[in-house]
């Protein structure tokens, strides 16, 4: 096979199935950190084929940008020709536009950077917002794989009579989506943010739904401060703990702690993250996608 999949090491477990899914040589890329605080990027020059997919999640972005970059110009060095970069959770979506005076517009520049080292891009559902598709700011191909099939089959199979609830009017693409799919009634709530982790979000009247299962669904769960305070409305409303799912589960700090605290039954993520709340597979969807971009059969 002319096709090597490559993670750095222990950082994305999912890139062993991605390999053995798509029969490509496996392998791994190591960090030395100097003590000057730069990088050196390792591989195994004789893993390396002329097709390279790189699986690299970007939670936490900053600390593994620097060596993913240092990581394609080796690859390069090496002789591969094409390089596709998997990340199934694509950072620096949120900071889609100016949001006070000063700041900069991340997402554009971040795109900017992938859009130079690489030569395609494969991800899961990024946080599209004010803009609209990936076009608008990367200059390469890129691939979107949709949770929503597979969060639907997983909400179908484990819960019970469920209500789902979109905590924002930007959650709404995929609370509608999973609605028709799982034949579930949903509402969408209404949040103001204030701060990183001061966020208001109002309630609807949701007495007539207490004898269904609360199903939380966000794309992202950071501070998980936005499914806290939902949370806290639905119990004074009377409603049993509810299920909260999160395609991307970043956790910051003790943010998966803390939402148990809070009252969730139970939290669910995708594995676009690595976590111990994994509970969706996105192997195959992800494999379709690099399939597709590199025109192999099966
Ligand atoms: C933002 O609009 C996203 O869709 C999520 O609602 C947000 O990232 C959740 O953040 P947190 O868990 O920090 O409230």
């Amino acid at each position: 096979m002319d096709l090597t999949a490559i993670a750095f090491a222990e950082k994305d477990p999912i890139s062993e199935s991605v390999a053995a899914e798509l029969n490509a040589v496996h392998t791994t890329a190591r960090i030395h950190r100097f003590p000057d605080g730069e990088s050196c990027v390792r591989i195994e020059p004789e893993k390396i084929r002329s097709r390279v997919i790189i699986i690299c999640s970007l939670f936490h972005p900053d600390p593994i940008i620097l060596p993913l970059l240092l990581l394609a110009g080796t690859l390069r060095d090496y002789g591969a020709k094409e390089l596709i970069l998997l990340a199934p959770y694509l950072a620096y979506m949120r900071q889609d536009r100016r949001f006070q005076e000063g700041e900069g517009i991340s997402a554009r520049y971040f795109a900017h950077l992938l859009s130079d080292y690489f030569d395609a891009l494969i991800t899961v559902d990024p946080h599209l917002h004010r803009i609209k598709s990936l076009d608008e700011i990367y200059a390469i191909p890129s691939h979107i794989i949709h949770a929503a099939p597979l969060v639907a089959d997983w909400i179908h199979q484990n819960v019970d009579n469920p209500l789902l609830i979109g905590p924002d009017s930007e959650s709404e693409q995929w609370i509608k989506d999973l609605a028709q799919r799982s034949l579930a009634p949903f509402i969408v709530l209404e949040k103001i943010r204030r701060g990183d982790r001061d966020v208001e979000v109002s309630v609807p009247e949701v007495k007539q739904w207490r004898r269904h299962t609360p199903v939380l669904f966000d794309d992202i769960i950071s501070t998980g401060k936005t499914m806290m305070e939902t949370i806290s409305h639905l119990k004074r409303a009377g409603l049993s703990a509810p299920v909260c799912i999160g395609i991307h589960g970043i956790f910051a700090g003790d943010a998966y702690r803390d939402l148990l605290a809070a009252g969730a039954e139970r939290v669910v993520t995708a594995n676009s993250i690595p976590h111990s709340s994994n509970a969706i597979d996105l192997t195959v969807p992800l494999c379709a996608a690099a399939r597709s971009i590199l025109k192999l059969s099966g």
